[in-house]
């Protein structure tokens, strides 16, 4: 790669994303192989990890895959120790594990609750914990957090959600705080909607689905291909003074009335 395409060369870099067994994490990671990064992908389920391996592999790129739950410290540090034997570092650490339980705040359960702030917010704390010494010492590195819409705004029945992914764009602006001294840059990705599992309840509610063309200036979903270039960016050189900045991916949905 030459000129000023060099700049989004990953050729060599270890990329560590969570939650990317299946769904924008997998496109993502897929994304970052081909810009030259070493993947290595995550997730809960052991098969379903290997076979999302195999599906990248049968892409062309050669990945690992580590399985930890981004809510258990124990499996993270396990996790993560195990990366640094194979790939002797991380030099990227896309924080994408997420899940969803949709419910009105008056009736959602403590559990539900837990489980969404423990995945999506805590997740991202504890598995940064577990990555950043070693980046330290190495003298620096690229975290993205992956944000929301529901970081901005809120809809009935996703204000757990929304409490956690407004929790991860601010989470993102004190780390990148705290390390931008270290040059680790940490910065968001905020996507609007992507068909992905996560989502296919909303794309199949004919209701919703035109709501949100309509509400969108470029009236259609996102396609899951969308967020490599701002992956891709933020992970690279190109972006080495960019510090605590959320990048909406959208559709132009934040930006309109
Ligand atoms: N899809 C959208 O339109 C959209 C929009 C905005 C933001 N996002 C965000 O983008 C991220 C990815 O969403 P998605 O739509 O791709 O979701 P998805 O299709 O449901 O995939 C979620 C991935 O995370 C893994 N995962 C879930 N809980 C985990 C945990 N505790 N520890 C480790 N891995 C875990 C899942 O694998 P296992 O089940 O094997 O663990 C799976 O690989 C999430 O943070 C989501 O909030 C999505």
């Amino acid at each position: 790669m030459s000129g000023v395409l060099s700049l989004f060369d990953l050729t060599g870099k270890v990329a560590l994303i969570t939650g990317s067994s299946s769904g924008l994490g997998w496109v993502m990671a897929r994304g970052l192989g081909r810009a030259g990064a070493r993947v290595v992908l995550n997730g809960r389920d052991t098969a379903k990890l290997d076979a999302a391996v195999k599906r990248m592999a049968g892409d062309g790129i050669p990945a690992i895959g580590v399985v930890f739950d981004v809510c258990d410290k124990q499996q993270i540090q396990k996790g993560v120790q195990d990366v640094f034997q194979r790939h002797r570092c991380i030099d990227i650490l896309i924080n994408n594990a997420g899940i969803h339980l949709r419910g009105d705040l008056a009736e959602i359960s403590e559990d539900a609750w837990q489980q969404v702030l423990d995945t999506n917010l805590k997740g991202v704390l504890l598995t940064s914990q577990a990555v950043v010494p070693a980046m330290i010492e190495r003298g620096g590195g690229k975290i993205i957090n992956i944000c929301s819409l529901q970081s901005e705004r809120s809809r009935p029945t996703t204000g757990t959600y929304a409490a956690a992914k407004g929790g991860v764009k601010m989470l993102t602006k004190a780390m990148a705080v705290d390390w931008a001294k270290h040059n680790i840059q940490v910065n968001g990705i905020g996507p609007g909607y992507f068909l992905t599992s996560m989502t296919r309840p909303l794309a199949e509610d004919p209701q919703f689905d035109a709501w949100y063309r309509s509400r969108t200036p470029a009236n259609r979903w996102g396609y899951p291909e969308e967020l490599v270039g701002a992956v891709v960016f933020l992970a690279s050189k190109a972006s080495n003074f960019i510090n605590g900045h959320i990048l909406y991916v959208d559709g132009g949905f934040l930006a309109a009335m």
